[in-house]
């Protein structure tokens, strides 16, 4: 903590606001590749959950990366401020009660690790969206892996900047052949399977 700072506990708590929901929250950590289809499954999830009357807010890459942290690169050290800021916001939500889903490249294990070991045990739930490198640049939505090609962009992720795979994610959702309905009914599957909703 820093320092002269003192943590204040509030009356009104986690426990209390989960119970005013009616359901716990927990933090859908959703990595992979540019184009794995990450906020696409992220947002189907988050729309089925909002359908079952959950709540939900779904943070995602270029949404913050235009705001809170808009003044970040790809540097592996901006990365790795990135995803700290976003640990610690994700962290805020899960405490406010909110089914958090967070859709980043998050390209280092050490920073998703940083990100598990914030949050209370059980709370953080990995979710590899696995598209091959291939997929991703054939379908290229937002043409960047064209322009990474062409040296147009550095520090690109699959190109020239790292992407290290999760070891034990909770859950492998591999995004190749099968529908976004496919993929999102499997996360809704294992938060039923395991207890969260
Ligand atoms: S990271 O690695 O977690 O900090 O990245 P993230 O915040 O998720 O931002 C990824 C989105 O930024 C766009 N973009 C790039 N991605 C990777 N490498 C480079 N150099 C880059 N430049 C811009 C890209 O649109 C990513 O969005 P997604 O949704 O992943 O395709």
């Amino acid at each position: 903590m820093a320092s002269n700072t003192v943590w204040h506990a509030h009356k009104v708590c986690r426990d209390s606001r989960e119970i005013l929901n009616d359901h716990k929250a927990c933090l859908l950590w959703f990595t992979g590749l540019s184009g794995s289809g990450k906020s696409t499954v992220a947002g189907l999830v988050e729309e089925k959950l909002h359908e079952m009357g959950k709540r939900t807010y779904l943070l995602d890459g270029d949404n913050v990366r235009n705001g809170m942290n808009r003044d970040l690169g790809f540097t592996d050290s901006d990365r790795v401020e990135n995803i700290r800021r976003i640990g610690e916001m994700s962290r805020l939500f899960v405490d406010a009660g909110i089914i958090t889903l967070s859709a980043f490249i998050s390209p280092f294990r050490s920073e998703r690790r940083s990100v598990r070991e914030l949050m209370p045990e059980g709370d953080f739930i990995e979710v590899f969206v696995d598209s091959p490198l291939a997929t991703c640049e054939q379908r290229d939505p937002k043409g960047l892996y064209q322009r990474a090609r062409q040296g147009e962009i550095q520090n690109f992720t699959g190109i020239d900047s790292p992407y290290e795979t999760p070891e034990q994610p909770e859950i492998h959702v591999i995004n190749n052949g099968i529908t976004p309905e496919e993929a999102a009914n499997t996360v809704i599957d294992y938060l039923l399977t395991h207890g969260y909703i």
